[in-house]
């Protein structure tokens, strides 16, 4: 059973953590993300949302010439986020902005990309986010995820995520979500996932929105 995550606490707690994240996880989180990226289409001129974006450490990896909407539910880390933008110049233009990504101000269908790096696990009702991800990514559009994903059912390291997801949600993410299972239950189609991090236990997942809904 999943531990219950509150948005206001995060919402807190990432405001507090923004001035020194990048100090404590950058480097820690750098290599999936910057390998996810990779997946990224090049195609100039696309509308790219990322949630969760939190300092901005991903700006620098969009492709020149993309329109980037950044949201993230902490204002502090909206904060960090607008000074990295200003020191960038890859002709990249990028909006920032304070919101849930469970209630996304956009319209459907708005999107080419969505990118969600390492923020499903600290969310309280990640289905509803994966459902307003499809819902703003366009027919045929790209959803990219890098996180940690509980590992599977009856291997032994999966009941150790279980048990350490109540000591982890207090700082900030939760160990015990099966990310592929609520992207995939919510209608995403999943197309491939690369493992990356640490021992490595976090995945890549590259997914899509299909023209046709179907769960997968
Ligand atoms: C672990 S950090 C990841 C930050 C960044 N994406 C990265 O790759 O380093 C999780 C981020 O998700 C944000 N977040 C948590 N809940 C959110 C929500 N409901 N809506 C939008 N952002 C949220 C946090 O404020 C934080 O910035």
């Amino acid at each position: 059973m999943q531990y219950q995550i509150c948005s206001r606490y995060m919402e807190r707690l990432y405001s507090f953590y923004s001035p020194f994240y990048d100090f404590f996880f950058g480097k820690l989180l750098e290599p999936g993300r910057r390998k996810a990226f990779r997946y990224l289409s090049r195609r100039p001129g696309q509308k790219i949302l990322e949630i969760g974006i939190g300092t901005g450490s991903s700006l620098e990896l969009y492709p020149p010439y993309s329109r980037v909407v950044g949201i993230d539910i902490a204002p502090g880390m909206i904060e960090q986020a607008q000074k990295r933008a200003q020191g960038l110049n890859n002709a990249t233009e990028i909006k920032l902005m304070v919101m849930d990504a469970a209630q996304l101000e956009f319209p459907d269908n708005h999107f080419d990309a969505v990118v969600a790096s390492y923020v499903i696990t600290t969310v309280p009702d990640p289905h509803q986010v994966c459902r307003e991800i499809i819902r703003v990514t366009r027919p045929g559009g790209q959803i990219i995820a890098v996180n940690h994903t509980r590992s599977e059912n009856g291997w032994y390291l999966g009941r150790v995520e279980d048990i350490l997801a109540p000591l982890c949600v207090p700082i900030g993410f939760t160990t015990d979500l099966d990310v592929l299972k609520v992207m995939r239950e919510t209608g995403i189609h999943i197309q491939s996932t690369v493992k990356c991090n640490l021992l490595n236990l976090h995945r890549i997942i590259m997914g899509t929105k299909n023209n046709h809904r179907h769960p997968n």
